[in-house]
């Protein structure tokens, strides 16, 4: 039977239901998703995602001294962290060898709340062409989980969803698509092939630029940069990565 391919708008709208025996691909573009793809790339040991700022804390404090904290509150870094959400932050010689406790406002959530999924991965576009190839190697459903912002789709995530959706199709044209895959992947076609246009589309991405952070946009929606594909096993708790 041919499998379906479905896409979530937000982590708020993910139905734990639907997810047991499927695969997860979690997309937060701007920024988590490649802040995460980043750190296992560049050496991390692993990326520990937790809901809040006070479970990061007490995470760091239960694995040791050596654990980095991660993350971000309205874009900055809340008090205390070792380093923001910023993918460029992440570079070997901040990250090699060590684990960081990850929080973010929407990206850390999505990937919570896709934990019933048979399997999960992280996508972006820096690793669109290696998190397809993950996906279509599983068997089940594919279920693209985007996180959104604070509860509202966020176009690049929809877009990165509908990117790999036709990747998907491509490769395997029987596979069934629902009405929120059609449509991502309609926006996926227009913006993964102008990505330039993305950034000057998506509310995050000049909500980011007006902050400073235009670098991270210029990383974040950059396509296949890296064939890191990060991955969170059945029972644990903690992000490893698979190089393709
Ligand atoms: C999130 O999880 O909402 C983001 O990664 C926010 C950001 O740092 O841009």
């Amino acid at each position: 039977m041919p499998r379906t391919i479905d896409v979530v708008l937000t982590a708020d709208a993910v139905l734990p239901a639907r997810l047991p025996g499927a695969s997860a691909l979690v997309i937060d573009v701007l920024r988590a998703s490649t802040s995460i793809i980043t750190a296992l790339g560049n050496g991390a040991t692993g990326v520990v995602p937790v809901e809040t700022v006070e479970d990061a804390r007490a995470r760091k404090a239960a694995l040791g001294s050596g654990t980095l904290l991660a993350g971000e509150r309205r874009g900055d870094p809340p008090e205390g962290f070792d380093l923001g959400n910023s993918p460029r932050e992440f570079t070997p010689e901040r990250v090699r060898g060590r684990t960081i406790v990850l929080t973010t406002s929407n990206g850390t959530r999505a990937l919570l709340a896709a934990r019933p999924a048979a399997a999960v991965a992280v996508a972006g576009f820096v690793n669109a062409g290696a998190a397809a190839a993950w996906a279509r190697e599983r068997s089940g459903d594919i279920v693209l989980i985007c996180a959104g912002a604070l509860g509202k789709p966020s176009l690049e995530d929809q877009a990165c969803a509908g990117w790999l959706t036709a990747l998907l199709v491509t490769a395997e044209p029987a596979a069934t698509l629902t009405p929120a895959a059609e449509e991502a992947r309609d926006l996926g076609l227009t913006y993964g092939k102008d990505l330039e246009r993305l950034g000057r589309d998506s509310r995050h991405a000049r909500q980011l630029a007006v902050k400073g952070h235009g670098g991270d946009v210029a990383v974040c929606l950059t396509l296949d940069t890296t064939t890191v594909v990060p991955i969170l096993g059945p029972g644990v708790d903690k992000l490893v990565w698979a190089s393709r």
